[in-house]
């Protein structure tokens, strides 16, 4: 038997449903607030991300599916989208078009991680990106956005951290300042921590090793390092925030898996899944289209971890997304197939759910089959019926049966 890739996840009904059911309610929130869909490439030009999301990111270094095209050119599956939408907006001269532009994508994404629970090798990603505004509402306004999909999700108990990375003058000055206080515990960090202290010494800030923990503890915390002018805009972002109700916790601290960023960071944790398995993560990168090439165009989003999010979704959407049960329709008769089918179409044009017996089975067996498939009704077409004009109508949870005839049975069916 031929097993699918580790890391990677087959989504069978009725759990597709739910995922079909978040990226549309995602598109309907989104757009609500201005954000259209851009689709784009899973495969783009291995440079890209080396440029974008850094070259001693954990991603760039050890976690990209990257390999040569025929022609010997370097592709990768991409790790994530916010470099995807800096590289479309330069090439597509999106810069033209009225300002800011707002930007929704989903799609899955790759990186290749030790496999644990919300953790895959292919994952999806939903999110949104505003491009050509610096203000702190650009920033106020994703993460409302952000919100408001969640609490129509039905969370209510996520937690939003919020950090300022400060500008990236202020990070070089803040990374030798973490050098200078590191170093006398240099011996003891790990492995990792050892080649992050040349590649990515902010990354260490990250580590989930528990003596490097301890280490790091004792540090100035990113945050302090912050130029006035983007503790101003942080400030900003969090007191606006406030204002329309939304909470957030500061986390001097946190730093993100990507060099893009610069001033607020934040993600999306949820007590449920824990600390170390984000719901959502973002933040500002000003100057990432400008380093790309491009001009230079502000930018802020966040991308969901989709799998992540259905794990933990709230009971309620879940029912609504799993939508309605379905109806059987069983023809037991000669020439009642053909009939059962007709009404297939008649209830599918109604946006009813039924599912034809195609299968050849008897009463008994079709009745069995109904309720293994957890039918809430099922319309029995035997020749009684049929010669009447009818059917026989069986509610399956109340186990009462009626004779509806064929054209009310719609009406009969609407759940
Ligand atoms: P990220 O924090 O690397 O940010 O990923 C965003 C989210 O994707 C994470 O919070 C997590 O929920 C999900 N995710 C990441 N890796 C995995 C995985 N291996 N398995 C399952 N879920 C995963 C970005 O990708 C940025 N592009 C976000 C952004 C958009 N920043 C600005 N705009």
């Amino acid at each position: 038997m031929i097993r699918k890739v580790k890391g990677t996840r087959d989504i069978l009904p009725p759990d597709s449903r739910l995922w079909a059911g978040v990226e549309a309610e995602a598109l309907r929130i989104f757009s609500s607030f201005g954000y259209d869909e851009i689709r784009l490439p899973v495969l783009e030009p291995t440079d890209l991300f080396v440029r974008s999301v850094g070259e001693g990111t954990d991603i760039v270094s050890k976690e990209m599916y990257t390999f040569s095209d025929p022609k010997g050119r370097s592709l990768t599956l991409r790790p994530e989208g916010t470099a995807g939408v800096a590289r479309a907006y330069i090439e597509n001269g999106l810069g033209q078009r009225p300002q800011p532009l707002r930007l929704a994508y989903m799609g899955p994404m790759f990186r290749y991680e030790k496999m644990q629970r919300g953790r895959y090798r292919q994952f999806s990603q939903i999110g949104i990106e505003l491009l050509g505004s610096s203000t702190p509402e650009a920033d106020v306004e994703v993460i409302l956005a952000l919100h408001t999909f969640l609490a129509v999700l039905g969370f209510d108990d996520l937690v939003i951290v919020l950090n300022n990375l400060g500008d990236p003058e202020d990070r070089q000055r803040y990374i030798a300042l973490l050098k200078k206080e590191l170093a006398p515990h240099r011996e003891r960090l790990c492995g990792d921590c050892q080649r992050r202290w040349d590649e990515n010494p902010l990354r260490i800030l990250d580590c989930k090793v528990p003596s490097c923990r301890e280490i790091v503890e004792d540090t100035t915390p990113v945050a302090e390092a912050a130029s006035a002018e983007s503790r101003a805009h942080v400030d900003a972002v969090e007191l606006e925030l406030a204002d329309l109700g939304i909470t957030v916790r500061r986390a001097p601290r946190l730093v993100r898996g990507l060099d893009y960023y610069l001033r607020t960071v934040f993600e999306v944790i949820s007590p449920e899944l824990g600390e170390n398995t984000v719901l959502c993560g973002g933040g500002r990168y000003d100057r990432l289209i400008a380093d790309l090439g491009g001009p230079q165009v502000p930018g802020i989003g966040f991308a969901i971890g989709e799998d992540r999010l259905i794990e933990v979704l709230p009971a309620a959407a879940r029912d609504r997304f799993l939508g309605e049960r379905a109806v059987v329709l069983l023809p037991v008769a000669e020439g009642a197939a053909a009939v059962a089918l007709g009404l297939a179409r008649d209830l599918a044009l109604a946006g009813i759910r039924a599912e034809v017996e195609v299968t050849g089975r008897s009463l008994r067996a079709g009745l069995k089959w109904a309720a293994k498939l957890g039918a809430r009704a099922v319309v029995i077409l035997g020749e009684d019926e049929l010669a009447a004009g009818e059917a026989a109508l069986r509610h399956m949870d109340a186990g009462e049966q009626e004779r509806v005839p064929l054209e009310r049975l719609r009406e009969a069916l609407v759940p």
